[in-house]
């Protein structure tokens, strides 16, 4: 379109020129016509550069304000309106992106401060207080073994979230090795149930279990694999109302097998659906008092566990109607 848009211009200038030089300097004859023909191109080539020059300065002007803003700290910053040169305006779009980016980054980070600090807070606080009372001797005898129960599965609490944090940063450091083996599908989903039976029983959650086939070899890293099943039946639990019905299925897919934890809770929006799987990302940032805890990490490390086996998981959900998270795993 622009070297179309030149050609025209360029004969638009020679048919002026000759129409100058044949009007005016009639006898001049070729030589003439030749000389101001390329003086007149000259100039035109000049001009047109120059202008050129100074929209493409000021691409870069705005792209070089843009990012020292940004380099101020100032993420919300954009570029604004469109570029005539493909090249500028590709360098803003791009710049725009990484704004973006650098903008979610910053506030995930910001209410992942938040929601960890409280997280760790609270345990912490009621470890402190049990202790406290067997110490000073305000829990009466008969009390204390359960004081220090308490104060015990505080201490598992507070372990399992630093070590889903460190699980995290240990599988994306990217020198972390698969360790593949084959085990029985059927069975891990079982022993992995097994540690949500007072949870279940507190909430009054109807489990289904449903397996398309007994049993299901798969080849995986059954560690990791576990960690999966437990995050995902944990959010199962703690986003459904009590009473609620929770399934957990397999079902073939191909020549692998495909694993689903369905519940009937709260469900996810679909702008929200995009975003649970990033890091630190919670639905609830407000952390509502009386709603779920939580830091934001369990759906990052499960993704990451997936994409780490050549695997994919899905979310399907409809809010107030409930989720069905799915990921396929190889079959042997
Ligand atoms: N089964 C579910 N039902 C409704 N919301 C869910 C479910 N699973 C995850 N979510 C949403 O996705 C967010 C991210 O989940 P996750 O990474 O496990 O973090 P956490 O459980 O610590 O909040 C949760 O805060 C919650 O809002
Ligand atoms: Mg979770």
């Amino acid at each position: 379109m622009k070297l179309l848009y030149r050609l025209l211009v360029y004969f638009a200038i020679d048919a002026a020129v000759f129409a100058f030089a044949f009007i005016f300097y009639p006898q001049g004859g070729a030589a003439a016509y030749m000389v101001m023909y390329c003086l007149i191109l000259l100039l035109f080539n000049l001009v047109f550069f120059q202008i050129e020059h100074a929209v493409f300065l000021k691409g870069l002007k705005n792209l070089s304000d843009a990012l020292g803003k940004t380099a101020k700290g100032d993420y919300k910053y954009r570029i604004a309106g469109s570029h005539r040169d493909p090249f500028v305006q590709k360098m803003s779009d791009n710049f725009n992106a990484m704004a973006a980016a650098v903008e979610t980054l910053e506030n995930t980070t910001e209410s992942f401060i938040s929601n960890t600090s409280h997280e760790l807070r609270s345990p912490l606080a009621s470890v402190q207080s049990f202790l406290t009372a067997v110490l000073d001797g305000t829990a009466a005898p008969a009390e204390r073994e359960k004081y220090l129960s308490v104060a015990l599965s505080e201490t598992k609490k507070l372990s399992e979230i630093v070590g889903s944090m460190l699980d995290l940063s240990r599988l994306d450091a990217g020198n972390f090795h698969l360790n593949l083996e084959e085990f029985d599908l059927n069975a891990l989903i079982s022993e992995s149930l097994l540690k949500f039976e007072r949870k279940i029983q507190g909430k009054r959650i109807a489990l289904h279990i449903d397996f398309y086939t007994e049993p299901c070899a798969v080849f995986a890293d059954k560690t990791l694999i576990e960690q999966v099943i437990v995050n995902l039946v944990d959010n199962a639990i703690k986003y459904s109302p009590e009473n609620a019905p929770l399934r957990v299925s397999t079902d073939p897919a191909g020549d692998r097998v495909a694993l689903s934890v369905s519940d009937k809770g709260c469900g996810i929006d679909k702008e929200e659906q995009r975003l649970i799987f990033e890091k630190f990302y919670r639905v609830d940032k407000a952390r509502t008092p009386g709603k779920n805890s939580g830091t934001g990490v369990g759906l990052a490390l499960v993704k990451k566990i997936i994409s780490m086996h050549g695997q994919t998981i899905t979310v399907y959900s409809e809010p107030g109607e409930g989720s069905v998270f799915t990921f396929t795993l190889e079959r042997c």
